[in-house]
């Protein structure tokens, strides 16, 4: 395997407590597309429930070109073996989440970005706030770190807009932005989810999750890519 051109390694962290808040589906969706622009990744799951590995496999017994790496990783050695494995490939993406979890704050030392996907229907203030102070105490070893939180599963009517509710109060945290991106309830996901497949690999996904998703890849790489473009400036948010 070699680098791409653009040899700047970025890794983002998917990550956040709640479970079944969306992370797992970003990473993986995240994953597929940049193996997609041709560029080594790896997926690090430390999860122990293991379902984006679940993921990778079903793609590789399904024989899905780009084949996707994915590694299990658990325990506060994480940052430094991210670290390590960020030496070796292209990009790599940490899907990190639980309570407490010492794999969440390792990998929250070492992300140039971290992206907090949150529940729209289940959407509590507690979460964030205890969001904001991990990522405060993460900011004393990683400065550079920028944390964004993406409304997931909101609901497709649009008369319902719980992306508001969270945007209310998000001034209430320091550390955290809320993604312009939001991420409404389709089938699509879970039927991709299921294939080892992102949506924008599905033909028969719809239109409306491949674009949502497409602006969410964008907005995830191109800020950090920016690095690639201009030598080493920092992009901070
Ligand atoms: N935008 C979405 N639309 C529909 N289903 C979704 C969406 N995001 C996640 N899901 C589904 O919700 C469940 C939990 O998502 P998952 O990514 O596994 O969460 P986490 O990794 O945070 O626990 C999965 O069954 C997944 O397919
Ligand atoms: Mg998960």
């Amino acid at each position: 395997m070699s680098k791409t051109e653009s040899s700047v390694t970025v890794i983002i962290l998917i990550g956040g407590e709640k479970g079944g808040s969306g992370k797992t589906t970003i990473a993986t969706n995240m994953a597929a597309m940049r193996a997609a622009q041709g560029r080594d990744v790896l997926l690090v799951d430390t999860d122990i429930q293991g379902s984006a590995s679940y993921w990778a496999a079903n793609r590789d017994e399904a024989g899905v070109i780009p084949r996707i790496p994915c590694v299990q990783k658990f325990g506060r050695n994480l940052a430094v073996e991210v670290r390590d494995l960020a030496g070796r490939y292209g990009d790599v993406i940490v899907d990190a989440g639980g309570r407490d979890s010492a794999e969440l704050r390792a990998a929250l030392v070492v992300a140039e970005a971290a992206f907090i996907p949150i529940q729209a229907s289940q959407f509590d203030v507690w979460t964030l706030q205890r969001m904001d102070e991990l990522v405060a105490s993460a900011r004393a070893f990683n400065p550079g770190l920028t944390a964004r939180v993406i409304v997931n599963r909101a609901s497709t009517n649009p008369v319902v807009s719980e992306a508001d509710e969270v945007r209310e109060v998000m001034g209430d945290f320091e550390h955290l932005s809320l993604a312009p991106v939001v991420l409404r309830d389709r089938i699509s996901y879970r039927k991709a989810a299921k294939a080892g497949l992102g949506v924008v690999e599905m033909e028969r996904s719809d239109a409306k999750s491949k674009s949502e998703i497409r602006r969410l890849f964008n907005e995830v790489f191109s800020e950090n890519s920016q690095a690639d473009s201009e030598g080493e400036t920092a992009v901070s948010a």
